[in-house]
């Protein structure tokens, strides 16, 4: 790792931070290289260890509590309207900037996460694009906004976001080959995959351990349905990606993936409980836990026994029951609870999300519950009932919009297929019908994926039956 930035060198990059401490400067280096990278730096004390100090180091630096309540709300897996403690912890952070002669974007990056802590994704987003126009590498607002565009479904925000950056990270500026892999993924959540391809390669070639260029090819080989050379890539690039442990359980899910796609369930199966369900049960981070959700998901959809592994994934996700931070991870809980046939909890998800949605919001996810969110969980509930044709009356009429919920395309994927599922279950023939159109559409968009070969197979079968 580069010589971690002090106070003056900070300054020298016109990025000023307020505070006197050189330890907490440099900590702050620390956090937020190991947050950029998706690697928690042992030799550093790891995330939370570095946080720690810095608090220590200068208890009243505020972009330390910045940084701190960021990361937190990032994650997802923490609210203030849940969470008394970081409610406390923003409001403390707040109190703490007004007391301050504070720079404009320092305060610009209080207000963000003070808006974001209310659920108001897009204006944080606005206020990060803020600091970008005038402080283009400042890292601290170009992650936070690439991850919330993320959460809210706006992927040529996320690609741009990074482009109007693009020419300021030269080679010298500190983790500027990773800036490419944050372009390389918007270009790959875009369509436009050759570009894609070719930005994070070029970022691998001055960081082969940058696990999230790997990400995007990875992304591209599943979006293309090339699934031997996704394979491959994963199978060469492993050694380099495997220690950055906030994303190497999501790799290791793109993995699988693969063999999914290939009908190869034991394969797939083998990579979930060596490197998906045990970081899962570990970590508690949200993407591990969605990844792990939908893992068994799909399995599920394509009919593999999956004995215990719904009743060990419930032990993590029951606890989110009431979050309702994000409709995408609420949606990804319920698979569990129904793939455990837990109904009391899959009806207080519900319950407590209709509850929520019902209120006049100002959080943004919310206000997106009673047209997309629950649709959305209800056509699952419907489905494992066995009522297939409802669930295409839920789910067929929002498919476009559900960009919205955030996620990948390649996650967002599992709703894609749950609606062909529904619709050839259906007793329906229109709806049978429409299972064929939507295998056809999914033909053109991915050809020679041998799962949507196997799933017009079936569709012909089905048609053929009735
Ligand atoms: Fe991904």
């Amino acid at each position: 790792m580069a010589a971690l930035r002090d106070c003056k060198a900070w300054q020298d990059a016109g990025l000023v931070l307020s505070t006197s401490s050189n330890e907490a400067c440099k900590l702050f280096d620390a956090v937020l290289t190991q947050y950029a990278t998706w690697t928690n730096n042992e030799s550093l004390g790891g995330i939370e260890g570095c946080l720690s100090k810095l608090k220590a180091a200068d208890p009243n630096f505020t972009m330390g509590h910045v940084l701190a309540n960021g990361l937190e709300l990032i994650g997802t897996g923490r609210s203030v309207r849940l969470d008394r403690e970081l409610g406390s912890a923003v409001t403390a952070m707040v109190a703490l900037s007004k007391a301050q002669p504070l720079t404009e974007r320092e305060r610009l990056h209080v207000s963000a996460l003070d808006v974001f802590a209310r659920g108001q994704l897009p204006k944080a987003c606005e206020l990060w694009e803020q600091i970008l126009q005038s402080h283009p590498t400042d890292l601290l607002a170009l992650k936070f906004s690439h991850d919330t565009y993320f959460y809210l479904g706006y992927q040529r925000q996320m690609r741009d976001s990074v482009a109007r950056v693009y020419p300021f990270w030269t080679p010298d500026v500190p983790l500027s080959s990773y800036v490419k892999g944050y372009y390389s993924f918007g270009l790959v959540e875009t369509n436009l995959y050759d570009r894609a391809e070719k930005v994070a390669h070029e970022a691998l070639a001055i960081n082969q351990t940058d696990a999230w260029s790997v990400h995007t090819i990875a992304h591209v080989n599943e979006m293309k349905a090339e699934v031997e050379k996704g394979l491959k890539f994963m199978k060469e690039t492993e050694k380099n990606w495997k220690s950055s442990d906030m994303l190497a359980c999501h790799n290791y899910w793109h993995w699988a993936l693969y063999y999914i796609e290939k009908g190869e369930y034991e394969a797939a199966l083998t990579i979930y409980d060596k490197h998906i369900a045990p970081v899962c049960l570990a970590s508690g981070s949200i993407l591990d836990i969605v990844d792990n959700c939908s893992m068994l998901y799909r399995l599920h959809l394509e009919g593999v026994k999956l004995g215990d592994r719904w009743n060990d994934l419930l032990g993590v996700t029951k606890k989110h029951t009431k979050d309702h931070i994000l409709l995408f991870n609420d949606v990804h809980y319920l698979m569990s609870f129904l793939g455990a046939k837990d109904h009391k909890t899959t009806e207080e998800l519900l319950t407590t999300l209709q509850e929520l949605a019902r209120a006049p919001h100002e959080d943004h996810q919310l206000s997106l519950a009673p047209h997309l969110g629950l649709p959305l969980c209800q056509a699952f509930v419907e489905f494992e009932n066995g009522n297939c044709d409802k669930a295409v009356d839920l789910l067929y009429p929002i498919r476009y919009e559900l960009v919205q919920v955030g996620g990948s395309d390649a996650q967002r994927d599992v709703f894609s297929l749950l609606l062909i599922h529904a619709a050839l279950n259906s007793k329906s023939e229109a709806k049978r019908n429409l299972a064929r159109c939507l295998l056809h559409e999914r033909d053109l968009l991915r050809p020679k994926s041998p799962m949507t070969e196997r799933l017009i197979r079936k569709a012909a079968a089905v048609h053929s039956m009735a």
